[in-house]
């Protein structure tokens, strides 16, 4: 296997920007000494990103992407089944690309002082895609935001603005990202660590209590919503009960606040509906969805909701904006991202059901190592019996040709997230794949500690850097 060249001294004074004579010779940080990709990672992001995406690759970057398959600097290949959720229609969708193209090529970057068309008709699509006008509950108006936290924050600031009210409640294991905002939301004390006071008004209830929400509104006035994933995706696939989450809408609405449902990952069909939520038929207020938004192509978020969440909204839209809010490169990618999305549907559920059958036949065939398989849809988990397990099965199967996510929350379940362009085969390779990677893999000793994130547990990297 080839690897990246190594540093050649002097070769970005040669090529880069040259820096000024005094810094040159001064002995303190001095400027790279060659482009080589890891050497920069470590030195202007961290070492321990160089070190994981260096294993990762055993020592190539990605270079290039198409369909559900990535290539590497070396010229190996991936199949793509990771990318967070990301590439659900795989890399450069064609139909994707021809339309930020075009856009590219007439008004990439709106004035945002004249009424930009684009992200106009993105908004009127996506609220009809998602049902806006549903007897059930009409969910007409659209916020656009680039990440997932961005659609968080909005909701919850809307819930607490068209309430009056502060408390939000939200559900154990569950992740909404790590902004400030959308940080208080996610459950996972690994990234609130050191950040005391993001926490303030929020309270995480177990995802199987029924009345939890009737519990903390009895508490007294100030609840302004409830938010939860109907599946978590980084609490590793955990499907919530939607009994339980119809219960939650339905005494939140009660009392006044409003409940909202986070799909950035789950929905748009990774979990087979377009909604969870709204399939499901739960009286939902909100539905947010992210990740493959923009088709997997340019970064797009949205909340889009009811009338009565958006009134603040509505009634001054500068309560909340952002310079790239709504952008239209990132809007012109929405209609095709749906339109191929829907016309891949059914081809999902039929990768789903393959999917599925290859899981439990691992999950059966390396019980030692394998505890459950998790999940619905395209959106799967295998929970292992431990987090050494999962984290070395992760980095290993990366360099035998598969990509898949560790979970953020849950450093037990190894994630799978094909796109709906894999074909048949591709489930079989990564099956195969997964298959030989179990067969290596150690049973997990036993472990002293409590688990800890994949990127602390996996086995060290031969170093590189
Ligand atoms: C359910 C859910 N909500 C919110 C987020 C945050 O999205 P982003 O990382 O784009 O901010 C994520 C990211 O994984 C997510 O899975």
């Amino acid at each position: 296997m080839s690897r990246t060249p190594r540093p050649q001294p002097g070769r970005a004074l040669a090529t880069g920007p040259q820096p000024p004579p005094d810094r040159a010779t001064a002995t303190g940080p001095q400027p790279p000494s060659c482009d080589d990709p890891f050497d920069l990672i470590r030195r202007h992001f961290s070492p321990k990103l160089a070190l994981a995406g260096s294993f990762a690759g055993r020592g190539a970057t990605e270079a290039a992407a198409s369909g559900a398959r990535v290539t590497l600097s070396d010229g190996r290949t991936a199949l793509d089944f990771g990318s967070y959720a990301v590439a659900l229609l795989g890399h450069r969708h064609p139909a994707v690309l021809a339309a930020v193209r075009a856009q590219l090529d007439v008004l990439p970057a709106s004035t945002r002082s004249l009424a930009n068309p684009v992200a106009a008709r993105a908004a009127a699509r996506l609220a009809g895609y998602l049902g806006a006008d549903s007897a059930q509950r009409p969910l007409p108006k659209v916020y656009f935001g680039l990440n997932g936290a961005d659609a968080v924050e909005v909701a919850v600031k809307l819930a607490r603005l068209a309430t009056g009210r502060g408390r939000v409640l939200a559900v154990r294991g569950g992740f909404h990202g790590k902004s400030l905002g959308a940080l208080a939301l996610t459950h996972s004390p690994l990234y609130r660590a050191g950040l005391l006071g993001t926490e303030a008004d929020v309270v995480h209830v177990a995802a199987d209590d029924a009345e939890a929400v009737r519990r903390e509104a009895a508490r007294g006035p100030g609840l302004a919503a409830v938010v939860f994933e109907p599946v978590q995706g980084e609490n590793g696939a955990a499907v919530l009960d939607p009994a339980v989450l119809r219960r939650w809408c339905e005494d939140a609405h009660a009392h006044g606040a409003f409940a909202v449902a986070d799909e950035i990952q789950c929905g748009l069909r990774r979990c087979g509906e377009r909604s969870v939520a709204l399939a499901a038929g739960l009286p939902v207020d909100a539905v947010l969805v992210g990740k493959p938004l923009g088709g997997g192509v340019v970064p797009l978020s949205a909340v889009v909701c009811a009338e009565e969440l958006y009134a603040p909204l509505a009634a001054d839209p500068f309560l909340h904006s952002a310079t790239f809010g709504g952008h239209p490169l990132s809007c012109a990618a929405l209609g095709p991202a749906l339109t191929a999305i829907e016309e891949l549907a059914d081809h999902g559920r039929v990768l789903a059901n393959l999917l599925d059958r290859a899981l439990r036949e691992l999950a059966a065939r390396h019980a030692g190592l394998v505890g459950a398989v998790r999940g619905c849809g395209l959106l799967r988990g295998l929970d292992f019996t431990g987090a050494r397990a999962a984290g070395s099965v992760v980095v290993g199967l990366a360099g035998a040709g598969l990509l898949v996510s560790p979970c953020l929350g849950r450093p037990t379940t190894v994630r799978l997230l094909p796109p709906l362009v894999s074909t048949e085969a591709d489930i079989a390779e990564a099956a195969e794949i997964l298959d030989a990677a179990l067969t290596a893999a150690t049973p997990a000793a036993p472990e002293r500690t409590a688990p800890a994130a994949p990127r602390r547990t996996a086995p060290a990297p031969r170093p590189r850097l």
